[in-house]
Formats: C-alpha cells, structure tokens, sequence
C-alpha cells in the first residue's frame, strides 16, 4: 500500500485518529520503527480518536503498559526494554490481547514466536527531521488448524 509522509507531529496524531475510528474492541494494532520515528506520537492520535485523554499518553518504559480509557480500553505496551518474551509471562500480558479494549503494541517483534497472529502492523521510517514515512498494513497469519 502506498506510504503515507507525515511532515509534522501533529500530522501523524491526525493521521491516527482518523484511523482509530474504524478500531474495534478486540484489535490488535503492532508499531514498528525505530526510536523516535513517531511510534508514541501515532498513539496520542489514536487516544484522540478514541476519546481518551491525550495527554495521559506516553511510553510506559518501566511497567511496560499502560490503560487509557476511551471508547474502550487502550492498552498500550512499549517493549522497547524487553529482553526476552518470556518477562512478560508475569503481567499476563495476552489476557489484553483479543479483549474489551485495543492493544496497541510498541516494538512487537520483542515478542518473538508470541507476536500476534494478527493485526494491524504500522511501520515508521525516520525520513528527516519531520518528515516520516508510515506504512499502514493488515496481516493475518492462519492458524494450523486451519492448514491442511
Ligand atoms: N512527522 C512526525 N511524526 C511524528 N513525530 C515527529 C514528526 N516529526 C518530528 N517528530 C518528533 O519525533 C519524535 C517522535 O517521538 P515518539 O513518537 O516518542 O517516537 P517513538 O515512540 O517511535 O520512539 C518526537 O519528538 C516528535 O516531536
Ligand atoms: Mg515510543
């Protein structure tokens, strides 16, 4: 799918919010890109299309998720830290997967083999100062039981 260039923060913040409104509850939205490509920055739009508060966003660096009320729920993880899927075992972290609310997952190949099957996977690429290229995708992986 043709990239979408956003020039400015606030740009991006309304390029999400415009995307939040078609969200679910139950929708799993993967963000990938490096430090500072504007991972965080596309969760303030999605609280704003959600009608959470937009402020309470920010990278929940040490308890790895935090929850913004909206619409419904947002769950929010940044796995930037993570040093192995297995530390997320005690947080029960897939319980917010498939749930009441969105998760929206910050670095999600952290996970490993525990990346969601599906969701929408958003890639940012750090263009130059203000400028970012923002890739929005849909993938579904079937699951065995459906393989022949
Ligand atoms: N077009 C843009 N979209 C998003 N952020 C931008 C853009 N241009 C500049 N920035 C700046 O880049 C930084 C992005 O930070 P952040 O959203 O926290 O990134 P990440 O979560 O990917 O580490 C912010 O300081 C923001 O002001
Ligand atoms: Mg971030």
């Amino acid at each position: 799918m043709r990239p979408y260039i956003s020039k400015s923060p606030l740009q991006t913040i309304k390029l999400a919010s415009a995307f939040a409104k078609q969200l679910k509850a139950g929708d799993i939205v993967l963000l990938e890109g490096q430090l500072g490509s504007g991972k965080t920055t596309f969760v303030k739009g999605l609280a704003q299309g959600l009608k959470a508060k937009v402020n309470d966003v920010h990278s929940p660096t040490f308890v790895l998720m935090n929850i913004y009320k909206g619409k419904f729920p947002i769950y929010h993880f940044d796995l930037y830290r993570l040093q192995k899927p297995q530390e997320l075992a005690s947080l029960n972290w897939d319980e917010y997967l498939e749930a009441d609310g969105v998760a929206v997952i910050e670095w999600p190949r952290r996970l490993g083999t525990q990346i969601p099957a599906h969701g929408y996977w958003i890639e940012f690429k750090h263009q130059d100062e203000n400028s970012r290229k923002i890739c929005i995708s849909y993938r579904w992986k079937p699951q065995r039981r459906f393989s022949r």
